[in-house]
């Protein structure tokens, strides 16, 4: 069964992705040949092309120097900005890259002054991260930790969070899509009440599961802070991501401070620098981020929306099959779903649900109750098996993913 309804998908894949389309971009993901990964929630399967090119750039820093290798390909590390920028619909002096979006939200988030009495509102599905940073800030100035009620769909209740918004509140923290739950939250709705209910409050979108799967529009949703990672649905590789902040957010000084985000002038001052870069730090993996660049490319090639519809069409397809299976119950809530398929399993514990599959040859992952304890504890649920399909997931991983679910629970 599912908690909510899923209206039949269609019987061909509405993204305009022919069958030999698909077995392209099978061929230039090579892992997908030889493994049944549905977990790009967790983290995807990269394309040939952006192995190759982390490879390239670490044999040039052991050919000429890391720095040298560095200088050698600075236009395209200026194009990985301008990439990262247009896959959240702004510009690349508008992004910092960083490792993780754990870290770039971080640097968003506590770059922001908070003060006793603050309220600091949290979507009730937030990210264990955010939540625990946010908690932790409360705590050493005597803020006050609130969250948004979901509507009756199970997103973010943006009427409810307009009667909570006034000139006390100082944050808004958003996931876009939740890492536990298919849904996704109306990030320009929640844009829109906060601008005009609160229009001092800083507003912190985490879209580390939507970039890569969804096109965004940092205009449109009006965020102070997106944060991102690479290796999701990306297809970057792991200890990448990226922060696009707004211009009013690019006037704060950042929490993190080095010879990179500001200039040390005299001995007893340093002035920050300009715009989004004052949310960056000075070393980092080049090979990575010309990955996670690499990845960008390839992801703004086969277009944003035509990624979202085949996604969201593989991920209902997996959701009506699930739901047909005895004691299996969908948990994915919202109108408009993502490639995040979540389901738990009457009188079965879901790690151990993941491991059967798992042994079977198929990736998925595990949710536990930790990552969002709020939205867990709502819901009366201990944890969650999660699958996640991509643009190359095909019906040979369908196949093998509901075998083994079926045998896992047989
Ligand atoms: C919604 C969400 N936010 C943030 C993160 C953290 O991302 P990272 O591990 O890149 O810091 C995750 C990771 O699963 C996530 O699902």
């Amino acid at each position: 069964m599912s908690t909510v309804e899923i209206p039949t998908p269609p019987a061909t894949d509405p993204s305009g992705l022919s069958d030999a389309d698909v077995a392209r971009l099978r061929a230039e993901t090579p892992g997908s040949l030889t493994r049944h990964h549905v977990n790009n929630a967790g983290s995807a399967l990269p394309p040939q092309v952006v192995v190759d090119t982390m490879v390239a750039h670490l044999r040039r820093e052991a050919e000429i120097g890391g720095y040298e290798a560095h200088a050698e390909a600075q236009d395209r590390l200026d194009a990985t900005y301008t990439s990262c920028g247009r896959l959240v619909g702004g510009r690349g002096e508008d992004i910092a890259l960083t490792t993780s979006a754990t870290d770039a939200w971080l640097r968003g988030f506590l770059s922001i002054p908070l003060g006793p009495g603050d309220r600091i509102l949290v979507s009730q599905a937030e990210y264990a991260s955010n939540v625990l940073a946010i908690m932790s800030a409360a705590r050493r100035v005597g803020a006050v930790v609130e969250a948004v009620p979901d509507d009756a769909t199970g997103v973010l209740d943006v009427e409810a969070l307009r009667s909570m918004l006034d000139e006390r509140v100082r944050v808004v923290a958003v996931t876009h899509a939740p890492s536990q739950n298919g849904l996704l939250n109306p990030a320009e709705e929640i844009g829109a009440a906060v601008r005009e209910r609160s229009p001092e409050a800083w507003y912190v979108l985490d879209a580390c599961q939507s970039v890569g799967q969804v096109p965004l529009d940092v205009t449109a949703i009006g965020a102070d802070f997106v944060s991102a990672t690479g290796r999701k649905f990306l297809r970057g590789p792991r200890g990448t991501g990226f922060l696009w902040s707004s211009a009013r957010a690019q006037t704060l000084e950042p929490a993190i401070i080095d010879l990179d985000s500001a200039t040390w002038t005299s001995v007893d001052d340093y002035v920050v620098v300009p715009g989004a870069h004052r949310f960056e730090s000075w070393e980092k993996s080049y090979a990575a981020l010309l990955g996670m660049g690499a990845a960008a490319d390839y992801a703004l090639a086969l277009g944003l929306d035509v990624t979202q519809r085949r996604i969201s069409w593989l991920a209902d397809r997996i959701r009506v099959e699930l739901a047909a299976i005895p004691d299996v119950v969908v948990r994915d809530r919202g109108a408009i779903r993502t490639g995040i398929v979540t389901f738990s399993v009457e009188g079965r514990v879901a790690a151990d649900v993941v491991a059967g599959i798992k042994a079977r040859g198929v990736n998925v992952s595990h949710s536990p109750r930790e990552y969002a304890v709020r939205d867990f504890d709502a819901h009366g649920v201990a944890g969650l098996v999660r699958v996640s399909p991509h643009v190359y997931t095909d019906d040979s991983d369908l196949d093998a993913l509901l075998d083994a679910v079926r045998s896992t629970l047989a």
